[in-house]
């Protein structure tokens, strides 16, 4: 490599990280020059709309319409986002024609990435995509380089800021959570559709690569079971505050005898624990490793300054002549996972049930739970008007087989006093 050469890119997308990714470039230039051995140049740029207008000048900049196209271009960075359409296609061109890709673009590498680490491989490029997990937290280098000498066996994250503000402001405010999501809404903490990310998608494409990286598996997002946090109500939120946890939308992977399981799912984490006092919009990752024991990395999950940060450090990377495997290993020895039934898994539950307040119903709950070898912990009902159902909270021993309990949760649904279906959790005491 002539390092006397500048590093030259095509920046596509030039929304919320496209523009602080201009910006970071612009304003640390000698910086990154410095710490890359060249200057990175930016030597096209690419939007929809090249017309709009955007909040810095860049009548400086040249454009392209074919960003991937380009000759004398080093790396492509694409900051459009999706899995599919555009930005899919200009990332397989631009790997085709030997350009290495940087991308924040999560869903396009949980469905795509196997497939696309493969083709930079072959085309000796590479595939770089720090700012997917975690907006400006440098987990995936923290696992893929720091941790790699470590056998990890779970990878346990707060992946998602806008449902860890939801849920933080739930519990401040005891409102309930349509109302927050107006709010977070309006401070532009969610989408007008807020599905990807309170249904629990968004940190289903994160925990996916994360899993590829800890375990050396191909990403498999239709291994992710996935729960949101819509229907969870103030009154969960303040069972569990009652008994010493907070909520938290949980990105989990863990390795079980070289079977793995993957989920999104609020959980139950204790109010003063790690990952229990990981608010607001922030991000946490805790990471199982057999010799570095359990570290935690927080930050900025998303916007587009701590964003910009990630995607930049993966391009000072590129240009030093650092190209790391996407996945941490060659796309060739990435395995199949094998995963375990999620019915198998064993461990403490949160119940909580609606209930028309009449004799017997307890009864009938119990047995219900007996017969399925579910063994109750503790059980606290709010609420006594006769009129109204009443909330009951349940919580299981540890080494109760989810598979028992969430049958019980289907069975105790259908009972005739039941008014919704039973909300499950699991309780993660150890994080
Ligand atoms: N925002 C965050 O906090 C955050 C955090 C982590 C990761 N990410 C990821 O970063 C990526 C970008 O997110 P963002 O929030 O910056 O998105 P955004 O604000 O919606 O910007 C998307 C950009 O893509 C451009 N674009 C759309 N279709 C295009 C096409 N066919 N060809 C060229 N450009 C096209 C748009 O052009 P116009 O401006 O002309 O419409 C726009 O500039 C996504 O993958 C996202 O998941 C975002």
């Amino acid at each position: 490599m002539n390092n006397s050469q500048p590093f030259r890119i095509s920046l596509v997308g030039l929304g919320t990280v496209g523009m602080e990714v201009l910006r970071l470039l612009r304003d640390n230039a000698d910086l990154i020059a410095a710490r890359a051995g060249r200057r990175i140049e930016v030597a096209y740029l690419c939007a929809r709309d090249p017309s709009r207008e955007r909040s810095m000048d860049l009548s400086g900049y040249a454009w392209t319409e074919d960003p991937a196209g380009m000759g004398g271009v080093d790396a492509l960075v694409e900051l459009i986002g999706g899995a599919n359409g555009p930005a899919y296609a200009t990332v397989q061109k631009a790997l085709q024609n030997g350009m290495s890709v940087v991308t924040a673009n999560k869903a396009l590498l949980a469905h795509h990435g196997y497939e696309l680490a493969k083709l930079a491989e072959e085309r000796s490029v590479g595939l770089a995509c720090e700012a997917a997990v975690a907006g400006g937290v440098p987990i995936i280098k923290a696992m893929r380089d720091g941790l790699a000498g470590n056998r990890i066996t779970g990878v346990y994250g707060i992946l998602n800021g806008t449902c860890n503000y939801i849920l933080t402001r739930m519990r401040e405010t005891g409102q309930d959570f349509n109302d927050i999501l107006k709010d977070a809404q309006a401070r532009g903490y969610a989408e007008s559709d807020p599905s990807f990310d309170i249904d629990g998608v968004d940190t289903a494409h994160k925990i996916c690569l994360l899993a590829a990286i800890a375990f050396g598996v191909k990403p498999r997002i239709e291994a992710v079971c996935v729960n949101g946090i819509r229907y969870l109500t103030g009154t969960d939120i303040g069972f569990a505050t009652e008994l010493g946890y907070r909520i938290k939308l949980l990105g989990v992977a863990q390795a079980h005898d070289g079977r793995l399981s993957l989920s999104v799912e609020p959980c139950l984490v204790p109010a003063h624990s790690p990952l229990g006092v990981v608010e607001d919009v922030y991000n946490g990752v805790f990471v199982e490793g057999d010799f570095v024991e359990t570290p935690l990395f927080t930050g900025r999950g998303a916007g587009g300054a701590p964003t910009a940060s990630s995607v930049v450090a993966d391009l000072i990377d590129l240009a030093r002549g650092h190209r790391i495997p996407a996945f941490g290993i060659p796309a060739g020895s990435l395995a199949e996972a094998r995963f375990i039934d999620a019915g198998e898994l064993m461990g403490r539950y949160y119940v909580r049930l609606n209930v028309l307040d009449r004799p017997g119903v307890l009864a009938d709950v119990a047995a219900i739970l007996r017969d399925h070898h579910v063994s109750i912990e503790g059980l606290l009902q709010r609420g006594r008007d006769p009129d109204q159902p009443v909330s009951v909270m349940i919580t299981t021993h540890d080494g109760t087989r989810y598979g028992d309990v969430a049958e019980s949760c289907r069975l105790i649904g259908n009972l005739e006093a039941s008014v919704e279906a039973p909300c499950l959790m699991r309780i993660e005491d150890d994080l």
